[in-house]
C-alpha cells in the first residue's frame, strides 16, 4: 500500500513539473511571436475595429510613400510601421493581408528621430529587450514584434550602447535573409545615402532632406517609404507633400472655381 502511495506520489509530481514546463514553454512561444496576436479575426481587438490601419496597409498595393499622421497613442507606431515591417522582413502575411507583398528577402531601415529613441521604441518594438554583455555574447531577445526564431546575430552602432545597427531576418518562404538597418534622423541626412533599399520605415516626422535620400533609395527598386507620426512640427515640407492641395495655406478656393467654370 505504501509502495502504492510513494508511486502515486512521484507521478504526481511527475505530471506537475511536465505541466510547468509546457505552460513555460507556451508562455515563452506567445512572448516571442507577439505578431500574430495582432488583428486576429474576432474579438475586442479584431481588425474589422481597425478601418484606416487596413486602409493605410492597403495603399501600399498602389502607393510607394504611404503616410499615417495621427494623434497620439492610436497605433502608428506598432500597430502600422512596426506591424508591416515584420511582415515585410519575414514574408509571413496573414491570410487577410491586403497589402504589398514581397516574395524574396528584402533590405529595409527602420528609423526614428535620435539614437535613444529609436533604440527605445523602434528597436525595443521590434526586436526585444537587450541580454547578455560584451560583444560576442550580448544579443536581442525576441519579445519584440519580429518573432524570436526568425532573427539572426545583429551588429551594433559604434558609440550608442545597445543600439543595433543592423539585423538578419529570416525571410521564411525562400529561408534567405532580410537585412534590417536601424537609423536615426540626428545621424544626418549624409548617413541615409549609399544602398537601395526595399523598405524604409520613417517613426515620427523626418525633415525634407532624410526623406528626399529615402526616396532616391528606394527609387530603384520601386520600394516603399512608410511614414508614421503625429504633427508636432505644424505645416512643415513633408507634411504639405502628404496633404491634398485644397488642405494647404496659400489654396485659392474661388480660383479653382473659376479655372473650373
Ligand atoms: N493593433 C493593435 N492591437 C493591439 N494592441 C495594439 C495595436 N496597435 C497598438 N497597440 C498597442 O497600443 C499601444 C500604443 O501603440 P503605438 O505605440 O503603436 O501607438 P502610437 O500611435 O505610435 O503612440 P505614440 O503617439 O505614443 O507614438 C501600444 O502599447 C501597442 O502595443
Ligand atoms: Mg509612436
Amino acid at each position: 500500500m505504501s509502495q502504492v502511495t510513494a508511486d502515486g506520489a512521484i507521478t504526481a509530481s511527475k505530471k506537475q513539473a511536465e505541466f510547468e514546463r509546457f505552460t513555460a514553454e507556451l508562455e515563452r512561444r506567445n512572448r516571442e511571436r507577439k505578431i500574430h496576436s495582432f488583428y486576429p479575426d474576432e474579438g475586442p481587438l479584431r481588425r474589422g475595429l481597425y478601418p484606416k490601419h487596413m486602409e493605410f496597409f492597403a495603399a501600399g498595393l498602389t502607393h510607394r510613400e504611404r503616410c499615417i499622421m495621427a494623434a497620439n497613442r492610436i497605433g502608428k507606431t506598432e500597430g502600422c510601421g512596426g506591424y508591416e515591417t515584420t511582415l515585410q522582413c519575414t514574408g509571413d502575411y496573414p491570410y487577410w493581408w491586403p497589402g504589398r507583398k514581397f516574395d524574396r528577402p528584402i533590405a529595409a531601415w527602420a528609423a526614428g528621430k535620435t539614437n535613444e529613441t529609436t533604440r527605445d521604441i523602434i528597436q525595443r518594438k521590434l526586436l526585444g529587450q537587450i541580454t547578455g554583455s560584451g560583444s560576442s555574447k550580448k544579443n536581442v531577445d525576441g519579445t519584440g514584434l519580429i518573432p524570436a526564431e526568425m532573427l539572426g546575430k545583429p551588429t551594433w552602432k559604434q558609440g550608442v550602447a545597445d543600439f543595433v545597427d543592423t539585423i538578419p531576418v529570416l525571410h521564411g518562404p525562400s529561408r534567405r535573409w532580410t537585412t534590417l538597418g536601424f537609423k536615426s534622423y540626428q545621424q544626418g541626412s549624409g548617413s541615409f545615402e549609399g544602398t537601395e533599399q526595399d523598405l524604409i520605415w520613417l517613426d515620427e516626422e523626418p525633415d525634407m532632406s532624410i526623406y528626399g535620400e529615402c526616396l532616391i533609395r528606394t527609387a530603384t527598386t520601386n520600394g516603399m517609404i512608410m511614414l508614421t507620426f503625429t504633427p508636432l512640427l505644424g505645416l512643415s515640407k513633408v507634411v504639405m507633400s502628404f496633404l491634398p492641395a485644397e488642405a494647404t495655406p496659400g489654396y485659392d478656393d474661388d480660383v479653382v472655381r473659376t479655372d473650373l467654370g
